[in-house]
């Protein structure tokens, strides 16, 4: 199975000519690394137009609506980003959570969306510095995960590939990433959390993402030594550079 490293760029950057760009730059880096899948997330407006794919780098989306289509002023369909030849959602980050109060059951209906379309999801979980306190991230953890799979079948849950990306929010943008053994634990415990509500075969196909404050200083640990699958990475995706190194250290 190939890692897979996925650019968050969020609401960045602020021109087309920028984004194609930081995607040209990115392309021409990770050019010869043939064991990473490298998915791009730009704003919606720049996806058709920052670049070509290539088979070691895809395009992917930061959001969906889970209609198909209609009067739904402002929002996007899997089936208008399937069309348009994107392959993986992200769902659930919790910056949508917080600013477009996107709770577990809104995430639920977009996922199971999105596994309707066959689009890959890329589901975002994660506990708050103040839930972290007390305590509190593995029930947190683990109510996300079964209220967001709700109603999805095993078979679904498999044919969908889906990636489960774990994103403390307290290590989002601080600069203070997870600790490689916590980041581990917890890839351990989405795994036995899954293998609960699926099997143990299917929680072994999973792939478990991390992301919060990655550079390339820090990612080589949360693949090589917590044994994860891949990386969400935000700020220091934006820098092409600093994004072709991480590529590069963990492949
Ligand atoms: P960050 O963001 O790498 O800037 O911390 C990660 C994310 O929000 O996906």
């Amino acid at each position: 199975m190939k890692l897979l490293i996925i650019a968050n760029w969020k609401m960045n950057p602020q021109s087309l000519q920028e984004a194609k760009r930081i995607f040209d730059s990115i392309k021409r880096g990770v050019r010869n690394i043939k064991n990473v899948e490298v998915v791009i997330c730009p704003p919606f407006i720049f996806m058709p137009s920052v670049g070509r794919q290539t088979p070691n780098v895809k395009i992917g989306a930061q959001n969906v609506f889970w209609e198909e289509k209609g009067a739904y002023t402002g929002e996007i369909s899997p089936e208008m980003l399937k069309n348009s030849g994107c392959q993986y959602v992200i769902v659930g980050h919790s910056e949508r959570r917080k600013y477009f109060t996107e709770t577990d059951e809104i995430v639920n209906k977009k996922l199971k969306k999105i596994i309707e379309t066959k689009l890959i999801p890329v589901l975002c979980i994660g506990e708050t510095q103040e839930e972290r306190n007390k305590v509190k991230t593995e029930t947190i953890l683990k109510r996300q995960i079964e209220l967001v799979l709700k109603e999805v079948s095993g078979l679904k849950f498999q044919a969908s590939r889906l990636c489960i990306a774990y994103e403390p929010i307290w290590a989002i943008g601080t600069g203070k990433p997870c600790d490689v053994e916590e980041a581990q634990k917890i890839g351990l415990l989405i795994r036995k959390i899954i293998s609960k509500l699926y099997s143990r075969p299917i929680s072994q196909k999973l792939r478990i993402l991390y992301g919060g404050s990655v550079n390339s200083k820090n990612a080589a640990g949360y693949i090589k030594e917590a044994r994860l699958q891949g990386l969400l990475v935000g700020g220091a995706s934006l820098k092409a550079k600093e994004f072709i190194k991480i590529v590069r250290v963990v492949s």
